[in-house]
């Protein structure tokens, strides 16, 4: 195993406990109508979700998408009030070895839940508790499904994160996670069985609730990814050595991309999206991909983006594309007042974040009524930037932490940002180089298992950081110490919460400089997130929620390295599933005489 990340240049993260001031954030009179305020463009008809005074009492339909139910709204703090449906949805998947030709360019092994890929979809209300039972019929993996995004509040151990939170689940056996959605909107499940997502095993997550704008038509999600036709485990290996050589080189590109699973330019099927002329839709944006961040774009159309990830925004209007970074969600709105006929949607890969593919992607967006015809729609040049869209407003605005606290904290800390290391600092403060130390988790010893039986010794590679003191800010400054050949967009995701984003940049983090560009007030927020090659970025959240949270680069390549961390908030507090201690004595019975057991972090 690989224990060094020299390619990565080191990350380095300071973490800084705030004061503690668990504020309820203020969000004032909700306006009606405040949420667009230039209908001058193509998209005037995309009304804002209007609210009033009495968003409580409303029901949500296509007009009034902002209501929910019985004193529910977007408007609502999802952090401390949810509905309690008192329904439990319940899912049955099996895991099997497939054989799959997604773009019509050949077959290849892959892993598949219920034999499709993507996987099936999750739906759910929010509010609902969702209950997924798999089962593992592979013939010699193991696995663990983890829920993208969902915040598992008191339910860590329902996470599917294995070696953290769980044995793998073992050929043969079966595990059920069940949890409640306390969020809503658009999210992915994957494999956490180191790099087994790329063979298959992901699907969508849809949660329904209200929306900051109107629409018509919910069309669900749409995931979009690269593909390789190498099977991930063996793709791993490759890249691992490309990035582990003197000096370090990029792994292979991958060798297509995948709209709804499929990709019709080589001679397999275009997904095809059908419009209904004259209304708007709600298009649900997932890069569910391995490596490349990925533009999406629909010829002659623009969208309305209405989410980051889980967190609904104030509308940013007049989008011509947008770049999702993988693990990132947009949940966009097309209004259909083109011509009747057939248009493109482009997905590539983002070269502005370092990312390449030797293919693209490409589906068929019809108007229903129209022919049916392939698209002659041209190409127009987009992208350039690893951006997101515009400014990301949280609707339910957060002020984040004490600024003045944090600032003065970070004026006294004795580190050089410019170099990795891990330093211990004051009792606040620790400083944490990735690429002295790569995650390596133990798949049959998860953190969970130490938590229970109060052992804490854990090993260096564990990479742990406790975070024991409830309810405060925490911060981390995360600096990608050198840029080399393969400095590229790192997409950063957090388990277990969403964080919010203070600030990102290029170059090294000047505690001078950069300080006082950190925005405190309603920033950013969502749970993945992109730091600039060679650059830094800084984020905050809440020790709100008990558990072991992995915190990681979303490139498959890079966190079966070891570009992650995970920390151990609250420990005292954590409820430990009664199927842990038989899953873990299925999962080491099985260990003992695997046939393979993957190399890197097992993430
Ligand atoms: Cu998409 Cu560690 O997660």
């Amino acid at each position: 195993m690989l224990h060094s990340l020299k390619y990565l240049g080191g990350l380095l993260a300071l973490t800084g406990l705030g004061g503690a001031d668990l504020e309820s954030p203020g969000f004032g009179t909700l306006i009606a109508g405040h949420v667009v305020s230039d209908t001058a463009d193509l998209d005037s008809t995309l009304i804002p979700a209007t609210l009033s005074a009495s968003t409580t009492t409303c029901t949500h339909g296509p007009n009034t998408r902002a209501c929910w139910s019985d004193g529910y709204s977007v408007a609502t703090d999802f952090d401390k009030r949810w509905p309690s449906t008192g329904k439990t949805i319940f899912y049955d998947w099996t895991l099997q070895n497939a054989t799959c030709d997604l773009d019509g360019r050949g077959v290849r092994e892959c892993l598949l839940l219920n034999g499709q890929y993507p996987g099936p979809t999750l739906k759910a209300e929010w509010g609902d508790m969702i209950s997924v039972t798999v089962h593992n019929r592979l013939a010699n993996n193991g696995t663990s499904i983890h829920w993208h995004g969902i915040r598992q509040l008191h339910t860590n151990g329902m996470d599917g994160t294995n070696g953290l939170t769980e044995c793998p689940i073992a050929p043969g056996h079966s595990a059920s996670y069940k949890f409640q959605a306390t969020q809503f909107g658009t999210s992915w499940y994957h494999s956490h069985y180191s790099t087994q997502y790329g063979d298959g095993v992901v699907g969508p997550i849809v949660i329904d609730g209200p929306a900051t704008a109107n629409y018509d038509v919910d069309l669900g999600p749409m995931p979009v990814s690269d593909w390789y036709y190498t099977e991930a485990f063996t793709e791993d290996q490759q890249q691992n050595l490309s990035l582990q050589a003197n000096p370090p080189q990029k792994g292979a590109d991958p060798d297509t991309v995948l709209i709804n699973g499929t990709n019709g330019l080589d001679g397999g099927l275009y997904n095809i999206v059908t419009l209904t002329p004259n209304k708007v839709h709600r298009l649900r944006l997932i890069n569910t991909g391995l490596d490349n961040a990925l533009r999406v774009s629909i010829d002659n159309h623009q969208m309305l983006v209405i989410t980051s990830d889980f967190v609904p925004i104030v509308p940013i209007d007049a989008v011509d594309s947008v770049m999702l970074g993988v693990g990132q969600r947009y949940d966009v709105l097309i209004n259909a007042t083109q011509h009747y006929g057939n248009f493109w949607m482009r997905v590539v890969a983002e070269r502005a974040c370092n990312s390449t593919n030797n293919g693209k992607g490409q589906a068929i967006v019809r108007y229903e009524g129209g022919t049916d015809s392939t698209p002659t729609s041209p190409d127009t040049a987009m992208g350039g930037s690893c951006d997101a869209p515009g400014t990301l407003t949280p609707y339910v605005s957060n002020t984040v932490g004490s600024e003045d606290a944090f600032k003065s904290q970070a004026r006294s800390l004795d580190i050089n940002l410019g170099k990795s290391g891990i330093a211990p600092q004051n009792q606040n403060i620790v400083v944490w180089g990735v690429n002295v130390t790569a995650i390596d988790v133990q798949w049959q010893n998860p953190t969970l298992e130490y938590v229970l039986t109060d052992n804490t010794s854990y090993p260096t590679t564990e990479n742990l950081i406790e975070l024991s003191c409830p309810e405060i800010w925490v911060y981390w400054i995360i600096q990608e110490v050198e840029s080399g050949p393969v400095s590229i967009y790192h997409p950063m995701h957090l388990h277990g919460h969403d964080f919010y984003e203070l600030g990102s940049g290029l170059g090294t983090f000047d505690i001078s400089k950069n300080l006082d560009s950190l925005q405190f007030n309603n920033p950013p927020r969502r749970d993945t997130t992109m730091l600039p090659a060679g650059g830094w970025l800084v984020l905050a959240f809440q020790t709100d929620n008990p558990g072991a949270w992995l915190f990681h680069c979303h490139i498959a390549w890079h966190i079966s390295q070891g570009l992650g961390v995970q920390f151990l908030e609250s420990k005292q507090n954590i409820a430990i599933p009664e199927q842990f201690a038989d899953q873990c004595s299925a999962w080491k019975d099985f260990e003992r005489t695997a046939l393979y057991l993957p190399e890197g972090s097992g993430l």
